[in-house]
C-alpha cells in the first residue's frame, strides 16, 4: 500500500512540475490550472490512502485504573510503530516532499508576475544634463519651437519608458508665474511638464495655446501651465510634474534634474510633501 501512496505523490510531483514548466513557458492558463488541480487531487488521494491503510487504526484498550501498560500491549504498540519501517516512511515523506518542492516552487515563481516594485515609481530616468529629444530622437534646441508651440519630448536614450514623456511648451513672454524655487526652470520661456496625468495616469496630450492650459482627454482635468500645472478643473487632485530645464551655449535643451515629484496619479506616491 505504501507503494500506491508513493505512486500518487510522485504523480502529483509530475503534475506540479507541469504547472511550473507551463507557467515559465507562458503556457495556457488552462494547462496551468489543470496541472495544479491534478497535483492537489493526487496529493489528497495519497493522503487518504495513507491515513486509511498505513496509519495505526486501533482500537487500543487500557484497563483502568492501572496506569502501566501490560507487557503484551506495550509489545503490540512497539510492533505497530515498527510496522511503519524507516524505509517506507522515507519513501512516503520523500515523495510528499517532492510534491511540496514542485508545487511550491511553481507557486513561488509566480512572484515575477507581481510587476515592478512600488518604489520604482518614485523617480524616473530624467536627471541633470539629459538632452531633450523629439519623437524622432532629434535633440531639441532653443528656437525649434515658436511661441505658442508645444511638442512631446523624451530623455535622449530612453524614449520608450512609460514615465518619461513630457510636453515642452513655448509660453508667451511674461506669461509664466513660477512657483517658489522654479524661477530658473524655464529658460527662454520654455516650460516642460510630465504628460502622465496626476488623476489616473492617462497621457495629457492636449495644449490650448489660447488659455495656456493642458487638458487630459480621459476625465477632462485641466492644468494651468503658467502656475506649476496646478489642476483648475476636473478630478485630478495634484499638479503635473514639472521638469527643470537648462540650455547649453549652443542652444541645446537639457534637463536640469528629475521631475519635481514623481509623475502619475497622486495615490502612487503621495507623501504629503509636494504641492497638491
Ligand atoms: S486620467 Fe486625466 S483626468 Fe482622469
Amino acid at each position: 500500500m505504501s507503494a500506491l501512496v508513493a505512486f500518487y505523490f510522485l504523480l502529483a510531483a509530475v503534475a506540479g512540475s507541469g504547472f511550473g514548466v507551463s507557467y515559465w513557458l507562458n503556457g495556457d492558463i488552462v494547462i496551468e490550472g489543470s496541472c495544479l488541480g491534478a497535483s492537489l487531487l493526487l496529493v489528497a488521494a495519497g493522503l487518504v490512502v495513507w491515513s486509511h491503510h498505513l496509519l495505526p487504526n486501533g482500537p487500543y484498550f487500557e484497563s483502568y485504573p492501572e496506569m502501566q501498560s501490560p507487557p503484551d500491549a506495550e509489545a503490540e504498540v512497539l510492533a505497530t510503530v515498527d510496522r511503519g519501517g524507516v524505509g517506507r516512511r522515507r519513501l512516503l515523506l520523500g515523495s510528499l516532499g517532492a510534491v511540496g518542492v514542485t508545487v511550491g516552487g511553481g507557486l513561488v515563481s509566480t512572484v515575477r508576475s507581481f510587476g515592478p516594485a512600488p518604489n520604482s515609481l518614485a523617480s524616473t530616468v530624467w536627471k541633470e544634463r539629459l538632452v531633450l529629444v523629439d519623437s524622432d530622437g532629434k535633440p531639441m534646441k532653443v528656437g525649434d519651437l515658436p511661441v505658442g508651440g508645444e511638442l512631446s519630448v523624451y530623455p535622449q536614450g530612453f524614449p520608450e519608458l512609460p514615465q518619461v514623456p513630457a510636453m515642452l511648451i513655448h509660453l508667451p513672454p511674461g506669461a509664466n508665474h513660477p512657483l517658489p524655487g522654479r524661477g530658473s526652470w524655464t529658460p527662454h520661456n520654455l516650460i516642460c511638464y510630465s504628460k502622465v496625468c496626476s488623476h489616473a495616469g492617462c497621457p495629457v496630450n492636449l495644449y490650448d495655446r489660447m488659455t495656456l492650459v493642458m487638458e487630459c482627454p480621459c476625465h477632462q482635468s485641466v492644468f494651468d501651465v503658467t502656475r506649476g500645472a496646478q489642476p483648475i478643473f476636473g478630478p485630478a487632485g495634484g499638479p503635473l510634474s514639472q521638469l527643470p530645464l537648462s540650455v547649453d551655449p549652443d542652444g541645446t535643451l537639457r534637463s536640469a534634474g528629475d521631475f519635481d515629484h514623481p509623475p502619475g496619479p497622486v495615490f502612487w506616491h503621495y507623501s504629503g510633501s509636494h504641492p497638491a
